[in-house]
């Protein structure tokens, strides 16, 4: 009973303290009633995406979509994630570092057998079991050799994107060591043969304007569009590549018109989330997997090493939060904050339980975001 009454008071003491964070937002619109609401999430994640390969970092590279969405909220310059793909992929879906889960040694390849244990809880299991949508289009990584490895068995309403590591952009398949090539694109039906052709930053954009426009906004979305963009192979339309060939290095060139791509990609999909009335009521992280792959056009400066090292570049990602329900904006937060803590921050902001998940190593970033609070972490374990 005690317990009962004090959960009843936390509550309505959220309730009064989400309605004081969101002047910001009524100023901008008249719709007052949605404070209590429980927020559209977004998680965009970038696939080797550069430090200095964002506008804001001082990048040679034109992101204007990107740094709109970041000075319109939190740049977070203080954080971290894994120096390769799986382990922050597993980060993000656990809250917990890969020493626990046996995804430490590399990145799961496409022959193995190999997974995300299924005893963990995913975030996306707690942001259904809290009410969500959840639909992930895009880069899954955590293992499919059975069945209940598969995105839609880890908590995903829907599904459309490719299971493994990489794969070519416009056909989408990938080079086997058998020496074949095979069709990695799917959604929780079966293959897709239908886009052969259709370049990824295109067609995932497309299929996450799909799930936004299908969306009943009356219950809460979590949305997980983890982009192709801008892994190797270097792939890209030509007109996205025009505007930077005074660059010389060709590898750069090529990289540069993926990052355009996917700069336009986050601009179309924010767009249709405000044409759809939703914008107001969503908070959207922007985040990277690892660092950039200077080898395949990426660049780290002013941070030593690429993608795959221990050194910042291998690791300090680029990271912002933005979206109309963030209470505040041109906020550029210095705080110490790493990729397992989205787990609780995100399940914190969704109203949801952290109950039956195995012990975090993750912790609530939340007050530091919105309200530049110091940081709950002091370290984190890189490898
Ligand atoms: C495909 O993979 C095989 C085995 O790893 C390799 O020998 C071959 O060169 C690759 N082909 C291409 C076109 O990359
Ligand atoms: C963004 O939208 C424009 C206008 O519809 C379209 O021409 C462009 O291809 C889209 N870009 C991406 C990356 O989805
Ligand atoms: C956690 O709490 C939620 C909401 O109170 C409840 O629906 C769910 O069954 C609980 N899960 C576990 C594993 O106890």
């Amino acid at each position: 009973m005690m317990k009962l009454s004090l959960t009843l008071l936390v509550a309505v003491w959220l309730s009064a303290v989400s309605g004081n964070d969101n002047n910001k937002n009524n100023n901008n619109n008249n719709n007052n009633n949605n404070n209590n609401r429980k927020p559209n999430i977004i998680f965009v994640l970038a696939d080797d995406y550069g430090f200095n390969d964002i506008g804001y970092h001082g990048s040679q590279i034109a992101t204007p979509n990107l740094d709109k969405l970041a000075s319109d909220g939190v740049k977070l310059e203080n954080y971290y994630v894994q120096p390769i793909c799986t382990p922050t992929r597993s980060q993000l879906m656990t809250g917990r570092y890969q020493i626990r889960t046996g995804l430490q040694h590399d990145v799961i390849h496409a022959e193995q057998p190999n997974g995300l244990p299924l005893d963990e809880t995913t975030m996306v299991e707690k942001m259904k079991e809290a009410g969500y949508a959840t639909h992930l289009v895009g880069k899954w990584h955590l293992g499919y050799y059975r069945e209940e490895y598969l995105p839609w068995n880890r908590g995903f309403d829907s599904y459309f994107g490719y299971l493994n590591g990489m794969e070519t952009y416009y056909a989408h398949k990938q080079n086997f060591s058998d020496g074949n090539w095979y069709l990695d694109l799917r959604d929780q039906n079966g293959p897709v043969h239908s886009e052969e052709g259709h370049y990824s930053g295109h067609l995932f954009t497309e299929k996450a304007i799909d799930v936004v426009q299908a969306h009943d906004p009356r219950k809460p979305l979590f949305l997980y569009l983890a982009y192709q963009s801008v892994h190797g192979p270097l792939q890209v339309p030509e007109k996205y590549e025009r505007p930077y060939r005074h660059i010389q290095n060709q590898h750069r060139r090529i990289y540069a018109g993926m990052v355009a791509v996917l700069d336009e990609a986050v601009g179309n999909f924010t767009q249709a989330l405000k044409d759809k009335g939703l914008w107001e009521d969503t908070i959207l992280v922007f985040s990277t997997d690892n660092g950039g792959q200077v080898f395949t056009g990426g660049n780290n400066f002013p941070l030593r090493g690429w993608k795959h090292t221990l050194w910042e570049g291998g690791c300090h990602g680029i990271g912002f939060v933005s979206g109309g329900r963030l209470p505040v904006s041109g906020v550029v937060n210095r705080e110490l904050i790493h990729v397992s803590d989205w787990f609780p921050t995100l399940v914190g902001l969704a109203q949801g339980s952290l109950n039956g998940t195995k012990p975090l190593d993750g912790v609530d970033q939340w007050d530091t975001i919105s309200r530049g609070t110091p940081s709950k972490r002091t370290v984190l374990l890189h490898n």
